[in-house]
């Protein structure tokens, strides 16, 4: 707990549960005001709770009109809510058996409705003197895979929006950043990531733990504070080194466990 975000006011999205929930929470002990907003209205203690809708411009503008008529200012986003119901990945395959409603409906939450959000913050942090925009992205927005397309697709979107704020208002003080998140044991990714794949996907990290939505928060407090104040337009792994490597990494690990020595 530190006092570093003392008096600024914080808008994280997605703040049901998993992430959002996390840095809620921290942003709160940081010193934040914090907005907990996702389409239904979390119940988190320390935090205004809100519901909005990230599909529907208007419910975003009526949103940002009732934090700056209980705030008066916006110094912080937290753009991180994204459409990942079990329904919506279920359907989200390859190209060639994708639905366009699919895609229309991960981009519409995961790419327009971060976009819509900072359209109509932006404003309001300029005319508070600036501020900083920390985007929830994936590392299926910057590598391939075989299923998730349009979650991939969406998030590959978010991580070049996040530039283009960068670059447009950074003159007015405003910072946008976007992390690019790894495998993080959320409550839901407890529950239904079963242990072989919690196994698979371990042995490609470089640390030795999962990560925790916790991790992600710290991160995300950071990158809020003045401590990250010469950071912008970033794209930051939080990941445990999970992208950081040659894709035959684990392999190569457990083949030279297997013959012994670490060169052929
Ligand atoms: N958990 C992971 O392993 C992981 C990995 C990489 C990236 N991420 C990213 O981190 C972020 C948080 O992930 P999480 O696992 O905590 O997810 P989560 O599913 O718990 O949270 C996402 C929230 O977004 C909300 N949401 C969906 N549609 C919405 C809409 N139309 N309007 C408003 N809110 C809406 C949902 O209700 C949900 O509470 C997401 O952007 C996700 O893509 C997560």
């Amino acid at each position: 707990m530190t006092d570093r975000l003392d008096g600024r006011v914080a808008i994280v999205t997605g703040a049901g549960g998993g992430i959002g929930a996390a840095t809620a929470a921290r942003l709160a002990r940081d010193g934040a005001k914090v907005i907990a907003a996702d389409l239904q209205e979390p119940q988190l203690d320390g935090a205004v709770n809100e519901a909005f809708d990230l599909t529907d411009e208007g419910s975003i503008a009526a949103f940002i009109d009732r934090v700056m008529a209980r705030f008066g200012r916006i110094d912080i986003v937290h753009n991180n809510a994204a459409l990942q119901s079990e329904a919506q990945r279920q359907r989200d395959l390859d190209v060639v058996q994708l639905d366009a409603e699919v895609w229309d409906a991960a981009m519409a939450v995961n790419a327009r409705g971060p976009m819509l959000l900072c359209k109509h913050a932006i404003p309001h942090m300029i005319a508070g003197g600036g501020g900083s925009i920390i985007h929830s992205s994936s590392g299926f927005g910057q590598l391939g895979e075989s299923t998730l397309t349009a979650y991939g697709a969406s998030k590959a979107a978010l991580i070049n929006l996040s530039r283009f704020i960068a670059t447009q208002y950074g003159r007015e003080k405003i910072r946008s950043n976007v992390i690019v998140i790894g495998f993080v044991l959320t409550p839901v990714a407890i529950a239904t990531t079963p242990q072989e794949i919690k196994d698979l996907i371990a042995a490609q990290h470089l640390l030795p733990a999962l990560g925790t939505p916790e991790n992600i928060a710290d991160v995300v407090a950071f990158l809020a504070s003045d401590d990250a104040s010469f950071i912008t337009g970033a794209a930051i792994p939080v990941d445990g080194g999970f992208t950081a490597h040659q894709p035959t990494f684990a392999d190569m690990r457990a083949f030279f466990a297997k013959v012994g020595g670490s060169k052929l």
